[in-house]
């Protein structure tokens, strides 16, 4: 694996601390002497999780003396991407579809195998002009178990997400689930390919063809990932891809709409640029939705480091499930290595019978400073305005509330050590000991 290039984020997300700071000169010139991997900080000294008296809800110092977040930005070549806005500068085209934007959509068209990537300035404006480019409206099917912006795209719209419960072994909707949802008012349906892996596209395309529903999906999580050899990107009508920053693939903020169709590429062309068609004609309701060109620069860097950054992933979910295997009452989800995939999740499962609750293992990672997720938790349904639309959504999605209660998600990425994986699990087995 190449590691040269590969850093730390410096200006990591959400509070988190960055890793080493490039030299000042470097900052400047983008003349920065070749860069190394730069790991978690403070492996020498790590504490030895043995027995619960080592934990710090026990009042033991934390594992980690900076928080490790699950999300920290993978970030390509420093000096590529310098050089890159250096140009932008030079050039004074800073949005507007300028040249590295194209260049940006090219380059993801061609690598995912499809006719059109439209970029975006965020995942969820990119939900939100597919779905209108589609004309969906009424009622439109999603799960519940999901990042919220899937349904709030509807939401922002007027449309009606109507939440169809999961199947529990793969965490995607259940077809049969989603079928039970339909009305005479559903317009479409939303798939989510949760976690990267491809939620149930044929049976999903049977019933919207059977039913005359629109489908489209959401594969915020499914960049670089494939279903059968293709890749996501390449199925339903559209595809949607987000780049933020916590991502596996970032463009600092952005996204895009992935298609095989024409017509509907250069709709919502038009739409991300307010609908304008020429300097004074507006064809279409529009919004703001453009990619900038730095966002671009950031995408076209870390395209070209891609391959690394799947490789560290891979590696990490590995020597997780390797850990996790031989810890009774835990499973990491499964990616399918006949496939393509991002690793971009390690998706811990926690069973009932485990001595601890999925929350108390939560607080005590969080006390070592090991910031794991509940995600999806707790779906959906259970959030504003969702919650009060729809009191009892809930008894229709069982599978869902048992997910949401069972999952966390571990730290994982470019910036992550093999050695904090062990501090990691090494807390777990203590949990697991039923003595903390
Ligand atoms: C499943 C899913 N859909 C939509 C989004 C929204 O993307 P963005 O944050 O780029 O707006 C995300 C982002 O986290 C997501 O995970």
């Amino acid at each position: 694996m190449r590691a040269k290039g590969i850093r730390a984020g410096s200006a990591a997300v959400a509070g988190a601390s960055g890793g080493a700071p490039l030299a000042d000169s470097a900052h400047r010139t983008g003349l920065a002497t070749p860069m190394t991997v730069v790991r978690d900080a403070a492996l020498p000294g790590r504490k030895v999780v043995k027995s619960a008296a080592d934990l710090a809800i026990n009042g033991a110092p934390p594992m980690f003396p900076e928080p490790l977040h699950v999300g920290r930005p993978n970030i390509g070549d420093h000096r590529r991407f310098l050089q890159r806005a250096s140009e932008i500068l030079d050039r004074g085209w800073l949005s507007n579809n300028g040249p590295v934007a194209q260049e940006f959509e090219q380059r993801i068209a061609t690598f995912l195998g499809a006719k059109h990537c439209v970029a975006m300035c965020n995942g969820t404006i990119a939900l939100e002009i597919a779905t209108r480019a589609l004309e969906l409206k009424g009622e439109v099917i999603v799960p519940s178990y999901t990042f919220i912006a899937t349904a709030h795209a509807l939401q922002w719209q007027e449309i009606t997400p109507i939440f169809a419960d999961i199947d529990p072994a793969t965490h995607n909707l259940d077809p049969a689930a989603a079928w039970r949802m339909i009305t005479p008012r559903t317009t479409g349906i939303i798939g989510v390919h949760l976690w990267g892996r491809a939620c149930p596209i044929k049976e999903l395309q049977a019933m919207a063809k059977e039913h005359g529903l629109r489908l489209m999906f959401d594969a915020s999580h499914g960049f670089g990932c494939s279903k059968d050899g293709l890749m996501l990107g390449n199925f339903g009508e559209c595809e949607v891809f987000s780049f933020h920053a916590t991502k596996f693939f970032n463009t600092f903020e952005g996204g895009a709409v992935v298609t095989n169709n024409d017509v509907l590429a250069e709709k919502m062309r038009l739409m991300r640029n307010f609908g304008f068609s020429g300097y004074d004609n507006v064809i279409y309701p529009g919004t703001n939705g453009k990619m900038s060109e730095i966002s671009a620069a950031m995408g076209l860097t870390n395209l070209e480091d891609l391959d690394d950054f799947v490789a560290i992933n891979r590696r990490n979910y590995q020597n997780y499930r390797e850990a996790i295997s031989t810890v009774p009452g835990l499973s990491v989800l499964e990616y399918d290595e006949s496939e393509r995939n991002n690793y971009q999740y390690v998706v811990m499962e926690v069973a009932p019978y485990f001595p601890v609750s999925r929350d108390q293992i939560v607080d005590a990672l969080h006390a070592e400073n090991i910031l794991v997720r509940r995600y999806f938790w707790p779906g959906c349904h259970n959030m504003e305005p969702y919650r009060s639309y729809y009191p009892h959504a809930g008894l229709m999605l069982p599978n869902t509330n048992r997910v949401a209660e069972r999952v966390v998600v571990l730290p994982t990425g470019s910036t992550l050590h093999a050695d904090a994986i062990r501090g990691i699990t090494s807390v777990l087995g203590v949990l697991a000991s039923g003595k903390a």
